[in-house]
C-alpha cells in the first residue's frame, strides 16, 4: 500500500492543534497552541474566548505543522478533524479548516470523535499495540471504561453519572486555591500530603457496574474545607489533594483491572487529561503486574489534547473505508 500522510486538527477546548502522521502511527509533526495562560485568570475556560483564539491562531498551527513535517500541503492524503464533542464554536474553528483544506486540496475528509482520538494515542506511542483491548478514558470531560474489539469498533462498559474525573480534579483544586488545570497541580501537591489523612467517599456504585460517580466525593471535599473553616482549623492542603485523589484513583484503578479481566483482555490502555497523572499510573503498573495485565498509556504530550491523536483515529476509519461529507456539522455532545 502506498504511504497515507494524514493532515490532523483538533480545537476541540483550549488547544489548537494540528499535527501530520504517516501511515497512522507516525508523527512527522504535532504541533500544539495552548490556550491555558489565557483562561487561567478566569479559572476556567471562557467557550467564547477560546473561539475567538482558535480562529487567530489555526492557519499559523497548520502552517507550522506543514513546515516541520517537511512536506507540502499538497502532499496530504487526507484530512481529519474532531467534530465533537466540545465547545461548538470551538470546534467550528477545526472542523471548517480542515473541510476547506480538503476541498481545496480535492482530498478526503474525515470527521474525528474526539475520545476515539485519546484512545488512538496509544496506537502512536506503542507501535505494536494492536485491539482488542480495555481503555480507561480519563479527561476533563469524560471518564469512560471502553473495550476497543477493533479499530473504530467499542462497547462502553461504564462512563462516569455525574463529573468526568479531571472535572473533579479542577473543582477541587479550585476550592482549595490552586489554579487552573487542576490536575497537574493536584498531582503534584498531592505527594507531599498524606493519602490516608482524611478518608473521602470512595464510589462503587452497584457490585456489577463499571459506571463512575464523582459528584458525591466533590461535595465530601467541599463539605470538610467548609467544616475545618467554620472551626477555624487550618487546613492542610496536601493532605487534602493526596486523599481526595487517593479516592479517584482506588476506585478507576480497581474497575479498570476489573474490566479488563471482565473482558478476558490482557491489556489495559490509559487515555485522556489524566492519564498523564502520576499516581494513577504507578498503582496501575502495581496492580496490572500483579495481575499479569500488560499497561499501556501515552507519553503526557499524547495524553491531553492534541491533533496526532486524531489524525491517527482519522486514518484508521478511512482505511476501513469511511470518509465523511462535506456538510459534516459540529456535534458538541457527540458520544463514542
Ligand atoms: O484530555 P484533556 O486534555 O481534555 C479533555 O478532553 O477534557 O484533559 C484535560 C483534563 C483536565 O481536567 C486536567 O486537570 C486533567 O486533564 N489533567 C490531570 C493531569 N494532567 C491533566 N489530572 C490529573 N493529573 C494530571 N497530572
Ligand atoms: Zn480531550
Amino acid at each position: 500500500m502506498n504511504d497515507i500522510i494524514t493532515l490532523g486538527i483538533e480545537s476541540s477546548c483550549d488547544e489548537t492543534s494540528a499535527a501530520i502522521i504517516l501511515n497512522g502511527r507516525e508523527i512527522l509533526s504535532n504541533i500544539i497552541s495552548s490556550q491555558i495562560d489565557i483562561h487561567k485568570k478566569f479559572g476556567g475556560v471562557v467557550p467564547e474566548v477560546a473561539s475567538r483564539k482558535h480562529v487567530e491562531v489555526i492557519s499559523n498551527v497548520i502552517n507550522e505543522a506543514v513546515k516541520e513535517a517537511n512536506i507540502k500541503l499538497n502532499d496530504v492524503n487526507l484530512v481529519a478533524s474532531t467534530y465533537g464533542p466540545g465547545l461548538v464554536g470551538a470546534l467550528l474553528v477545526g472542523l471548517s479548516a480542515a473541510k476547506g483544506i480538503a476541498m481545496s486540496l480535492n482530498k478526503p475528509f474525515i470527521g474525528v470523535n474526539h475520545i476515539e482520538g485519546h484512545i488512538c494515542a496509544n496506537y502512536i506511542a506503542h507501535k505494536e499495540l494492536e485491539p482488542p483491548f480495555t481503555c480507561l478514558v480519563v479527561s476533563g470531560g469524560h471518564t469512560h471504561l471502553i473495550y476497543v474489539k477493533d479499530y473504530g469498533e467499542y462497547e462502553i462498559l461504564g462512563r462516569t453519572r455525574d463529573d468526568a474525573a479531571g472535572e473533579a480534579y479542577d473543582k477541587i483544586a479550585r476550592a482549595i486555591g490552586l489554579g487552573y488545570p487542576g490536575g497537574p497541580l493536584i498531582d503534584k501537591l498531592a505527594k507531599e500530603g498524606n493519602k490516608f489523612a482524611i478518608e473521602f467517599p470512595k464510589v462503587y456504585l452497584e457490585d456489577d457496574s463499571f459506571d463512575f460517580s464523582f459528584s458525591g466525593l466533590k461535595s465530601a471535599v467541599l463539605n470538610y474545607l467548609n467544616k475545618m473553616n467554620m472551626q477555624g482549623q487550618e487546613i492542610n492542603k496536601a493532605d487534602v489533594a493526596a486523599s481526595f485523589q487517593q479516592a479517584v484513583i482506588e476506585v478507576l484503578v480497581n474497575k479498570a483491572v476489573k474490566a479488563a479481566k471482565f473482558n478476558k483482555t490482557d491489556k489495559l490502555c490509559l487515555a485522556g487529561g489524566v492519564a498523564s497523572n502520576s499516581a494513577l499510573r504507578e498503582e496501575l503498573v502495581k496492580q496490572c503486574r500483579k495481575e499479569g495485565i500488560s499497561l499501556f498509556y501515552p507519553p503526557a504530550v499524547l495524553c491531553t489534547d492534541n491533533a496526532a491523536m486524531i489524525a491517527c483515529c482519522g486514518y484508521y476509519e478511512y482505511i476501513k473505508g469511511r470518509t465523511s461529507a462535506f456538510s459534516l456539522n459540529a456535534v458538541p455532545s457527540l458520544k463514542i
